[in-house]
């Protein structure tokens, strides 16, 4: 794995014209897809392809908080109808909710795996919701957020009482099945995380560095 540097408008378009070119070849197409600011550049792009059928496609996000409804303005379901479902239409769109977060894995299975996995990054190197300690073989469940991740995540909630401590998560398992993973950071505070991650050795205590056994995991670093 190595790192590429590149302006995020350019990262973020040669990632979705990558998806857009894989989604015009391929019948039924999974799309694993991400939250947080690192993506919305790559679902701007993806918005403006008026030239290719998304209806085919069915997408499995990463992650929802527990204990905050649908539409609320920070779950993540409110999150990508906005920058995403509402401009495109996909056949169906899932996440782990407490409803379903047992099968998730096997809902992905059934559809023939992720084709495309969308990662970012956080500060203490988790992927999606597996923070440090999560197993490489673990599946979609309910964790505990560490507290790094609720002041990280704080910033947009009015106050860090009212992040949620909890949430569904996919497991590094069904993550590190993907067919194509692009893992993306952006901005100097990633930076560190992302060296490590990529070069360092390969731990749980940095959940992206499983990464590193991944055949075909593409990484993109933008300041
Ligand atoms: C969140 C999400 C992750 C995301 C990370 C980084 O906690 N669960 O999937 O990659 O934080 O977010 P950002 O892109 O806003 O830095």
């Amino acid at each position: 794995m190595r790192i590429r540097r590149n302006t995020y408008e350019k990262v973020c378009h040669l990632i979705a014209s990558n998806i857009g070119n894989r989604i015009k070849e391929q019948n039924h197409f999974v799309l694993g897809l991400a939250t947080g600011s690192t993506p919305i550049g790559i679902y701007e792009k993806l918005s403006m392809m008026n030239n290719i059928n998304f209806r085919d496609t069915t997408t499995f996000n990463l992650d929802e908080y527990v204990g905050i409804d649908k539409h609320h303005d920070q779950s993540y379901q409110y999150f990508m109808n906005k920058h995403l479902f509402s401009n495109l239409n996909f056949r169906k769109h899932y996440f782990p909710t407490e409803e379903n977060y047992n099968e998730y894995d096997l809902m992905i299975k059934s559809y023939g795996g992720i084709d495309i996995q969308i990662l970012g990054i956080g500060t203490n190197g988790h992927i999606a919701f597996n923070e440090p300690g999560s197993s490489r073989y673990s599946a979609t469940r309910l964790v505990d957020l560490t507290e790094n991740t609720i002041k990280d995540n704080s910033r947009f909630f009015d106050d860090v009482e009212d992040v949620p401590t909890q949430a569904y998560t996919m497991g590094l398992s069904s993550i590190m099945s993907a067919e194509k993973i692009y893992l993306v950071a952006v901005g100097k505070h990633k930076k560190e995380i992302l060296e490590e991650a990529v070069h360092g050795n390969i731990t749980e205590d940095i959940p992206a560095s499983i990464l590193q056994e991944h055949h075909n995991c593409e990484v993109f670093y933008s300041e």
